[in-house]
């Protein structure tokens, strides 16, 4: 019998509507599972929402901005309405405002703090009573490398990510012994619609594009698939024995924590340039 490997399971991504969030989304549909697509634009909700039913799997288009607390609460209701408790949530919703600390906005700072964090609190909030009472849950809160190791030019957004970790750690110790595991996921760069935008308007794309791939020990980003992959993992039974871990994929940049000392000369200026960014 090939079972796959979340069936039965209800989960809730968080900006599952486009970049990594939908890669997670639409491969936790494919493995079985029932899938709030949440994301604060409603349309490509819904085509995400459509992309898995027309593969045969079962989705619900919940637009929301994960940083009001109503509209939050409004989501899970709906979610565990139409497809029951759920059991897995994916707190991937994040903004990543650009600048060093003196340069980041009074604004742009509150907003990060506002859906980085509060954003995964809320959401949390809502959906652990039904978790609690199911006495099972996997949730999973997407981290990043830069709030590991602390990367040039998003301190802000660096802040918010070592948190969700260090959250993620806190949390395992108060639901361990009851039935509800937390993990986070730190990723390295991956080849996402924010990198190809990001890359497109840099004066020199490929020399910048090869700087991402050579700060990666493995040699290359990573891909959505990649880690969609460690999100299945987390969020099936077959983690059942892992909480409070932090999972780096990142292609070995966390281990490192340093530019390639081998690399070409010829890219010695993008390797400034990206640590520029
Ligand atoms: N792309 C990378 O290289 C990379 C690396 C490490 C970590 N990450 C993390 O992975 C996650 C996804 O990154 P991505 O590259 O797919 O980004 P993305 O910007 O493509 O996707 C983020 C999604 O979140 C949604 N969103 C933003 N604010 C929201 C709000 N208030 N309420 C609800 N939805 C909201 C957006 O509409 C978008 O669809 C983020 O948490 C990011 O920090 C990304």
């Amino acid at each position: 019998m090939n079972l796959r490997r979340l069936e039965g399971k209800v989960a809730l991504v968080t900006g599952a509507g486009g970049g990594i969030g939908k890669g997670i989304a639409v491969r936790f549909a494919a493995e079985g599972a029932q899938v709030g697509v949440l994301d604060i634009n409603p349309a490509l909700c819904q085509a995400v929402v459509d992309e898995i039913q027309a593969a045969g799997g079962a989705g619900l288009a919940l637009p929301c901005d994960i940083s009001k607390e109503d509209q939050v609460q409004a989501a899970v209701d709906k979610l565990a309405a139409a497809f029951g408790t759920i059991t897995v949530l994916v707190n991937n919703a994040a903004v990543m405002p650009s600048g060093r600390l003196h340069e980041t906005s009074p604004e742009d700072f509150d907003r990060c703090v506002a859906v980085n964090l509060r954003g995964t609190y809320l959401v949390s909030r809502a959906v652990i009573p039904g978790m609690l009472q199911a006495r099972k849950g996997s949730i999973i809160h997407m981290s990043s490398v830069t709030g590991i190791l602390g990367l040039p030019g998003i301190a802000a957004y660096s802040m918010t990510k070592g948190g969700l970790a260090a959250l993620a750690r806190a949390m395992s110790t108060d639901y361990a012994r009851l039935g509800i595991r937390v993990n986070s996921v730190s990723p390295g760069t991956i080849d996402s619609p924010m990198l190809h935008h990001f890359v497109a308007a840099q004066s020199n794309p490929e020399l910048i594009r090869k700087a991402f791939d050579d700060m990666h020990p493995i040699g290359r980003v990573g891909t959505i698939e990649e880690v969609a992959n460690v999100f299945v993992f987390l969020a099936s039974d077959e983690s059942s024995f892992v909480t409070g871990a932090n999972y780096e994929v990142d292609g070995g940049l966390g281990v490192k924590g340093e530019q390639p000392q081998d690399a070409p000369a010829d890219h010695a200026k993008a390797k400034e340039s990206v640590l520029e960014i």
